[in-house]
């Protein structure tokens, strides 16, 4: 026997814990915002994208309409609190780098500045947008990822044994579990 399922909640299933974003975004007026995002897609291939979904009111949309370019900072799981913050307030009204005490650092490729408190930056370029009513999805390609010292492997990776993002499903936040596998399958 099958049950069927509220569909409301089906993001808790599958979108099973990919980690919380910070995503900083620059206006042409040299204006940085900051907006927390749950909803980013990596996507295969050799040509290096992501996919991300913004709501259509929000600042940061405007502003990536604006700039064609952010960066997406992963959080640690110690940054619940400022995920909570960027996640509530609009930087429409307030100054949310400051409500959180978030620094600014340059990034490689972009104008756009990375939050130096997020240990992994992936530096974006828009590449086209689909508007989907009240959200665009961004589709971009990833121009240069650095990671902070607390993630590195010392090489040019991430340490995935130090690898500590906070996971969330549209439902709940979780922490990441051991590694079950390594390379493919
Ligand atoms: C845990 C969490 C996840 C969120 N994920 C998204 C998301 O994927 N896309 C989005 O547009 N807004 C998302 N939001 C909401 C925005 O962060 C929120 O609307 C924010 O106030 C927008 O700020 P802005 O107007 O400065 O861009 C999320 C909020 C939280 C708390």
């Amino acid at each position: 026997m099958r049950t069927l399922v509220d569909t409301g909640v089906y993001g808790e299933y599958l979108h099973y814990g990919m980690p919380l974003t910070l995503v900083t975004v620059r206006g042409n007026n040299g204006q940085v915002n900051v907006s927390t995002n749950a909803s980013i897609t990596p996507l295969p291939g050799d040509h290096l994208r992501l996919a991300i979904g913004i709501f259509t009111e929000n600042l940061t949309n405007q502003l990536i309409a604006e700039s064609k370019e952010f960066v997406v900072n992963v959080i640690s799981d110690d940054m619940r609190g400022v995920a909570k913050l960027c996640g509530e307030h609009s930087g429409a009204d307030t100054d949310k780098l400051a409500l959180c005490d978030l620094t600014l650092a340059p990034s490689a490729e972009i104008g756009t500045p990375l939050i130096a408190e997020c240990p992994l930056n992936i530096e974006c370029r828009v590449e086209s947008v689909h508007h989907l009513d009240d959200l665009d999805l961004w589709i971009a390609e990833i121009l240069a990822i650095q990671v902070a010292q607390d993630w590195s492997d010392g090489r040019s990776g991430v340490d995935l044994q130090r690898y500590n993002p906070l996971l969330y499903t549209f439902g709940y936040t979780l922490a990441r579990g051991p590694m079950v596998g390594a390379g493919s399958l």
